[in-house]
């Protein structure tokens, strides 16, 4: 009997949903006397008009509509995360608001990469507690790489007993259906994979803005740097398949986007392990080519796999923005080896001119670390040597944090904190001298800048970016916003510049 219901759901989905897009699909016509489907997306789907109804019902008992807070923090690609978990509060029916006070569902999308990411969250749960003390149909939620980590997930079970819904970062597309035993269950819902092969597509998603987006290539990471946490949280290296993010693409540019960011924690890397391996320069050219697209943008870029393929698609297009972020982590070859980033200094600096040579307008930006286990002043001296060769348009810096289970963690001669503020601070100044000087040899050029907001300070202003990511005000009105207007670089300020129109 049950195999016959199962077989009847199977009948029921492939007859009115199967070949639908998902902007078709009404989920209040969805059957809910049928159990739920097995397969994804359309289990998610089922969930989605389930939680609808329950969210019907909350709204007639309390009189009012109901209303969601998402706070991200983090990389682009927790961002990209909290796009999608924004779609479905939407399609279940929810009202979005931008603070946490007075919010019925809030959720946190936390990041782990360093431990102050963490401890920023346990401070803010405290305050949502006050919030929900004052709210009984208050829903906490909290997803993300944090949540990845045992040792979190026991603390919030012990010392957060308030939160409503834990789940991590491998069954995000699961978000509709923990909801809905969210809504059916007393108790904290706790669901953390270890790991994950499954990519599902075609759910929910929303954009912050219309005319911009990123757009996941890959998930996971498999370089293992020895400081860094990602593989853990964030699993092995899956690639979406090419024909899926072509689609998804011309979707979006149909809905008004020009521009892409491509995200992935070593985009290098894509396709390697695609049944029929694609590269990521044939990506690239791929995306190139898409009419109304206008910019593309990519990152994270992983030194040991950029390939001369890469620069060369990158150089011919019309389209890829002169920007590559290029994360150093340490200019020091032997640290290199011990932080297992599988390149040496030279090696770098020798892509480095390549790139210049093929793109002499190219913005180069990085990561650094400062402070990893047993980095002496030699080693430290080296990176500010490389920093000083490079000469970076800006650079992330970060003192090392350790990570817990990463094998860095359990290295002996942790470097002293003082002793890392220092460094740190020589950094610092160096890096922001160059950036400032590298900025300054545009002001007086016209160049292209796409307009994304008014500005916040200033609404008189509006504010945009360069193909090589730096940002410009110049006077304008939201009309302007989403078009990409010539701009005369009129005065640097640091690292932003203001600027006119030139028609
Ligand atoms: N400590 C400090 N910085 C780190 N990063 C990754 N892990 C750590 C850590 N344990 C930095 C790297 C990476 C960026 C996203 O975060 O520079 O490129
Ligand atoms: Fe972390 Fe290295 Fe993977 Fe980047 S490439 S996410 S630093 S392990």
């Amino acid at each position: 009997m049950a195999c016959q219901t199962q077989a009847q759901t199977q009948d029921y989905w492939n007859k009115y949903f199967k070949d639908r897009d998902l902007q078709q699909i009404n989920f209040d016509e969805i059957d809910l006397s049928l159990p739920m489907p097995e397969e994804e997306p359309f289990r998610q789907y089922y969930s989605i008009a389930k939680a609808r109804h329950y969210l019907r019902r909350m709204e007639s008992a309390v009189g009012r509509k109901l209303t969601f807070c998402v706070q991200t923090f983090g990389c682009q690609m927790n961002a990209r995360d909290s796009e999608k978990l924004c779609g479905i509060l939407r399609a279940v029916g929810y009202e979005e608001q931008e603070t946490e006070e007075g919010a019925d569902f809030v959720i946190y999308n936390t990041c782990t990469v360093r431990e102050n990411a963490n401890n920023k969250v346990y401070g803010r749960l405290g305050y949502l507690h006050g919030f929900k003390k004052k709210n009984p149909h208050m829903i906490i939620a909290l997803c993300g790489c944090m949540m990845q980590e045992e040792k979190v997930v026991e603390k919030i079970r012990q010392s957060y007993r308030f939160v409503d819904l834990v789940f991590g970062t491998h069954n995000i597309f699961k978000f509709a259906e923990l909801l809905v035993q969210t809504y059916e269950q007393s108790g904290m819902v706790v669901d953390i994979w270890e790991d994950t092969n499954e990519i599902v597509e075609q759910l929910p998603n929303e954009r912050k803005y219309s005319f911009k987006s990123g757009v996941n290539i890959m998930f996971g990471c498999n370089n293992f740097c020895s400081y860094c946490i990602v593989p853990y949280v964030r699993g092995r290296e899956r690639s979406r398949k090419p024909e899926e993010i072509i689609s998804e693409i011309r979707r979006f540019v149909a809905d008004g986007v020009i521009e892409v960011m491509l995200l992935g924690q070593n985009v290098n890397s894509y396709g390697k392990n695609l049944e029929e391996p694609v590269t990521f320069a044939q990506l690239l050219s791929e995306i190139d080519q898409i009419e109304g697209l206008e910019r593309i943008r990519f990152m994270t870029s992983h030194p040991k796999d950029l390939s001369d393929e890469l620069i060369e698609v990158m150089a011919k297009s019309k389209k890829i923005c002169r920007h590559l972020h290029l994360p150093l982590q340490s200019g020091s070859s032997r640290l290199l080896k011990i932080m297992n980033r599988r390149y040496t200094k030279e090696h770098y600096l020798e892509l480095v001119d390549k790139i210049r040579a093929a793109m002499p307008d190219i913005a180069i930006t990085t990561d650094i670390i400062v402070g990893f286990p047993g980095e002496t002043e030699e080693d430290f001296e080296e990176t500010m040597d490389v920093v000083r060769k490079v000469r970076y348009d800006s650079a992330f810096t970060f003192i090392y944090s350790k990570r817990t289970g990463t094998p860095a963690a359990s290295m002996e001669d942790q470097v002293p904190p003082d002793v890392v503020k220092k460094r740190f601070d020589r950094l610092l100044k160096e890096v922001q001298t160059i950036a400032a000087e590298k900025a300054e040899q545009l002001t007086g050029q016209t160049m292209e800048v796409l307009v994304e907001s008014v500005n916040r300070q200033d609404p008189g202003l509006v504010t945009g970016r360069l193909s090589n990511n730096s940002v410009v005000h110049l006077p304008g009105d939201e009309s302007l916003i989403g078009k990409i207007m010539n701009v005369k670089l009129e005065e640097c300020r640091g690292f932003y510049y203001y600027g006119k129109l030139v028609v």
